[in-house]
This record gives structure tokens, sequence and C-alpha cells, in this order.
């Protein structure tokens, strides 16, 4: 909670809001969101058969116009949390989703920006099968190891900043 990347995408929001838009942010760290079972049950009826907090999630993802995924650097990819969401999105695949931009804000310890290029490429993946969306900005809150050190990553922050304005 209060963690790097929830500054980054607290930055974020704060230029859309700025710039007149609504933002709703959505915190994983305390949903109850299981593992995709694989079943595909989902791409007839477009409904998951587990019930949790993904349910929420999907129908506030299917509505939106834009999706922010902030996440923390693990092992040079994306949190498990985000990538189990991910998985569990498999009902929107179907649907009639509205999102067409997307952007990732991550935090990691490591200085250099390809410490970034996992959890690119796994959220391209995602991407991949949306394909009327597209990633459409990435911002690389690199340096940032214990919580609070984001707030020296000033370009990351105003980059991160700008992007909410002009989504
Ligand atoms: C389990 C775990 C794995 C991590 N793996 C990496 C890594 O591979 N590369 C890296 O640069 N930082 C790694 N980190 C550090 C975090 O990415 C970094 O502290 C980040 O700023 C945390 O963001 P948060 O405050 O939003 O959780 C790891 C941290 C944890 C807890």
């Amino acid at each position: 909670m209060g963690g790097n990347s929830e500054t980054l995408a607290d930055a974020f929001i704060k230029g859309t809001e700025e710039a007149g838009s609504s933002a709703k942010k959505i915190c994983l760290y305390d949903k109850k969101i299981e593992f995709c079972k694989g079943c595909l049950a989902c791409q007839s009826t477009e409904k998951c058969v587990l019930r949790d907090d993904t349910e929420e999630i999907i129908a506030q993802m299917k509505a939106a116009d834009v999706l922010v995924f902030a996440t923390p650097v693990y092992f040079y990819e994306m949190s498990g949390q985000m990538k189990t969401l991910l998985d569990r999105t498999n009902p929107l695949f179907p649907s009639e989703y509205r999102f067409r931009d997307i952007y990732l804000l991550a935090a990691s310890a490591d200085e250099e920006p390809a410490s970034m290029d996992g959890a690119v490429k796994g959220l391209e993946g995602w991407i991949r099968c949306f394909e009327q969306a597209r990633l459409s900005g990435v911002v690389r809150g690199t340096g940032a190891d214990k919580k609070g050190e984001i707030s020296k990553c000033t370009a990351a922050l105003s980059t991160a900043y700008e992007m909410g304005k002009h989504i």
C-alpha cells in the first residue's frame, strides 16, 4: 500500500483528473483473485465460473476507455498479482470491450530501463489478444528499491502525470 508503483499510478491519476477526466484506481493487494482454471467456459458465456473479486474488476475494465496497469518489477517480470488478473480477463476476449489505449507504469530497484522489458513484453502479449487495443505508453520508474524511493524518479513521475493529462 502506498508503494512505488502505486505512487506512479497516483501521478497518472492526478494528471487525468486535472485534465477533467475521471479515473478509478483498483488496488490488487487486498483483492481475492483466484487462478484461471483454463476451462474456457467464458468464451461462450463472457462470464467466469469462479466467484471472487475479479468479476467486479473485469466489469470495470470492460467499461473503461483507457486501462493503466501499475506494477512493481518482480524477477524482471510483472508482479504475480497483475499476471493472475490478466489471465482472469479471458471473459473480455469475446466481449465488446471499450478500451483502446493501454499504459504500463512499472517500478524497479534496478537502475537499468531494460529491467522493465519483461513486464512490457508480458503486457504486450496480453494486448496482442485484444486487437483493438494498443500499448500507448510505458513509464519506467527505475532505481526505486525501498518504499518511497520513487520520489527520486522525478522524470518518471512527471511522465506519468503528463501521460495522465493527455489520455
Ligand atoms: C519478490 C520481489 C522481487 C523483485 N524482483 C526485482 C527484480 O527482478 N528487479 C528489480 O529491479 N527489482 C526487483 N524487486 C524490487 C521492486 O521491483 C522495487 O522495490 C519496486 O520499487 C517495488 O514497487 P512497489 O513499492 O510498488 O511494490 C523485487 C521486489 C520483490 C519484493
